[in-house]
């Protein structure tokens, strides 16, 4: 009996957890989840990061492609961006994760839904609101202090807010009407935006966790 309880309780705990951070870019999405990383130690995963990380492998058969897309501030077809998620999450060994920049669009949620949904556990959409006019402004100052980006410049940022207005905001939209989105004003200080995700976050892990 006991052996059997325990090994339910391994199958259980074997389930990843996962929470969606999702937001404008410069919204402060990184920033905030670095603190949850330290505090509460999710694995952090950016779709972005990972992207970046692929295009730059000198034998990539997609560097070009992903290169060609982050410029123009397009979200790169699925398949690609969730192989690389799920190597991640396979190769981590953790529990619970942080996926930011993920999903994007209506193609990244078909992706996820056919491909990882049933597999891992949806915790919650945390969402970083904040005014387009602060958003540009970290941005451009994180370009000017040599964030090495080629996408952190007002060109490619008009296409990155216009990909995040009409592609991404539904997504969130589509989740909201599900009840899974906690929002947070992300216009503050890191602190004062953490403070609340601090919250929100310590809500959940007192929460039973299916
Ligand atoms: O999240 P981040 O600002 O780092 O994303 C940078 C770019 O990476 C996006 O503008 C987009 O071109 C690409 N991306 C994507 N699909 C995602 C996340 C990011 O194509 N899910
Ligand atoms: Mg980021």
């Amino acid at each position: 009996m006991l052996s059997c309880t325990r090994s339910l309780s391994y199958l259980k705990k074997m389930i990843p957890k996962v929470v969606f951070v999702l937001g404008s870019p410069g919204a402060g999405k990184g920033t905030q989840c670095q603190n949850i990383v330290k505090h509460f130690g999710y694995k952090h995963l950016s779709a972005g990061d990972l992207l970046r990380e692929e295009m730059s492998k000198p034998n990539s058969e997609f560097g070009e492609m992903i290169d060609s897309y982050i410029k123009n501030g397009k979200i790169v077809p699925v398949d690609i961006t969730c192989s690389l998620l799920e190597r991640c999450m396979t190769q981590s060994g953790n529990e619970y994760f942080l996926i930011d920049g993920f999903p994007r669009n209506q193609d990244n949620l078909d992706g996820w839904n056919r491909r990882c949904n049933d597999k891992v556990k949806l915790q919650f959409i945390l969402f970083f609101d904040c005014s387009l006019e602060i958003c540009t402004d970290r941005c451009l100052s994180r370009g000017a202090a040599g964030s090495g980006r080629s996408d952190d410049n007002m060109e490619s940022l008009k296409k990155r807010f216009n990909t995040y207005q009409n592609e991404s905001k539904p997504i969130i939209e589509h989740y909201e009407q599900m009840d899974m989105v906690r929002r947070v004003d992300g216009n503050r200080s890191p602190d004062e935006v953490f403070a609340d995700v601090k919250k929100i976050f310590e809500k959940s892990m007192a929460e039973p966790q299916a």
